[in-house]
């Protein structure tokens, strides 16, 4: 039996966790800074840093008091070390070291793209967990059988991966402009939601007509596995205020959103989300289609990242698994967006190897993947 204490720190939530054998999760504590970066509408890389280096102390402090654990019965230290933003990974990569030398324990450096494809395999310890975010799933899900198709869709980063290991994946497309929590966040912005927008976006949609206005769903050349959403973004624009007149900064409006009626409003929602939940389901099809048709069928369907708590995504990979007979594996609601316990969880991979890494392990702003 293995615990690994995880770190997260890559954009704007402290997080820290204890996971037992990759999968069972004994503590997952996460702080949010949501309303430091309300104000501006995104994140602030400096107040986020500085936010992290004041949280970190006492979100490990927590994570291991609920775990019922002391820093000498952990058996290693992972860390999200890459992508994220540079000045915020550096808090967390310091504290994971820091113990590590401390306490003699290994250290484990993880891509924070690629623990999100873990996520979906994580599930709570029927006893003892505490922290925040707390939603515990009846039963720990039955692990996905590989090859898997994998999706990340989050705030900075969508793109499909063959998955065939936990630690083995090979990237097949990725957007070429706007990832779609980003879009989803600009969305929000567009219909003067709060901050921030996804969730609210999401919430919106629920309540209007998905067919109201019919939204671009850009599919790029046929094949193609990549993605593009900044053109559904700039519809979306338009159909609220209208087209510009003149360009950039200078560009003038016919009409103001906050013209919109609650209706409109909720219609437009909609309209976004089906356009936003059509290209990812179009090209998750694709990708089954072109790549796993042949001697090697994709067996699962993994899908993680912040966007994986997405109402119609998740009912649509639920609907598109049944139909296309393969497993679905979606993260538990706390597991969606950015936590630690998806790093504690896929260092038990490499813990498994031994393999370690030093106390030189770099923040690196980009993802290997
Ligand atoms: O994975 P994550 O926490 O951070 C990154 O690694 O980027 O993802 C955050 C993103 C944000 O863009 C947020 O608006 C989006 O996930 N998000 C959602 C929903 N919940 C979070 N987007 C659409 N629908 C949701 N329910
Ligand atoms: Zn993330």
């Amino acid at each position: 039996m293995t615990a690994i204490l995880g770190i997260e720190t890559s954009c704007d939530e402290t997080a820290a966790a204890v996971v037992r054998d990759g999968r069972e999760v004994i503590a997952h504590v996460v702080a949010s800074q949501h309303d430091l970066h309300a104000k501006y509408r995104g994140v602030v890389p400096e107040i986020a840093s500085r936010a992290h280096l004041e949280r970190i102390g006492p979100v490990i402090e927590e994570a291991l008091h609920n775990a019922g654990l002391g820093f000498d019965q952990i058996d290693a230290v992972a860390v999200g070390n890459r992508p994220g933003l540079i000045g915020s990974l550096i808090v967390g990569v310091s504290a994971a070291k820091a113990i590590a030398w401390a306490a003699g324990k290994p250290l484990i450096g993880v891509d924070h793209v690629q623990a999100h494809l873990h996520a979906a395999s994580l599930y709570f310890a029927t006893s003892g967990v505490g922290g925040s975010g707390v939603g515990r799933p009846p039963e720990p899900p039955p692990p996905p059988q590989f090859p898997a198709l994998g999706l990340v869709v989050s705030g900075g980063h969508t793109a499909l991966y063959r998955v065939d290991a936990p630690s083995q994946i090979h990237r097949l497309g990725a957007t070429i402009d706007d990832a779609v929590g980003e879009a989803y966040d600009k969305a929000a912005v567009i219909l003067q939601l709060p901050y921030p927008g996804g969730p609210h976006l999401d919430r919106l949609a629920a309540q209007g007509d998905p067919t109201a206005h019919r939204f671009p769903r850009s599919l790029l050349e046929p094949g193609s596995l990549d993605f593009s959403f900044s053109g559904l973004k700039t519809a979306l624009l338009y159909a609220v205020r209208g087209h510009p007149q003149g360009r950039g900064d200078h560009a003038r409006f016919e009409h103001s959103a906050a013209e919109l009626t609650d209706r409109q409003r909720a219609d437009l929602a909609a309209s976004f989300q089906a356009a936003a939940v059509d290209m990812l389901i179009l090209k998750i099809e694709r990708a089954l289609d072109l790549l796993f048709a042949g001697a090697t069928p994709a067996r699962s369907l993994i899908i993680g990242g912040g966007v994986s708590a997405n109402s119609l995504l998740r009912a649509r990979a639920v609907e598109l698994g049944l139909r296309r007979r393969i497993d679905v594996h979606l993260p538990a609601m706390a597991f969606c967006l950015d936590n630690a316990a998806m790093i504690a969880g896929l260092a038990h991979e490499s813990f498994l190897l031994q393999r370690f890494d030093d106390l030189h392990l770099p923040a690196v702003a980009t993802t290997a993947f």
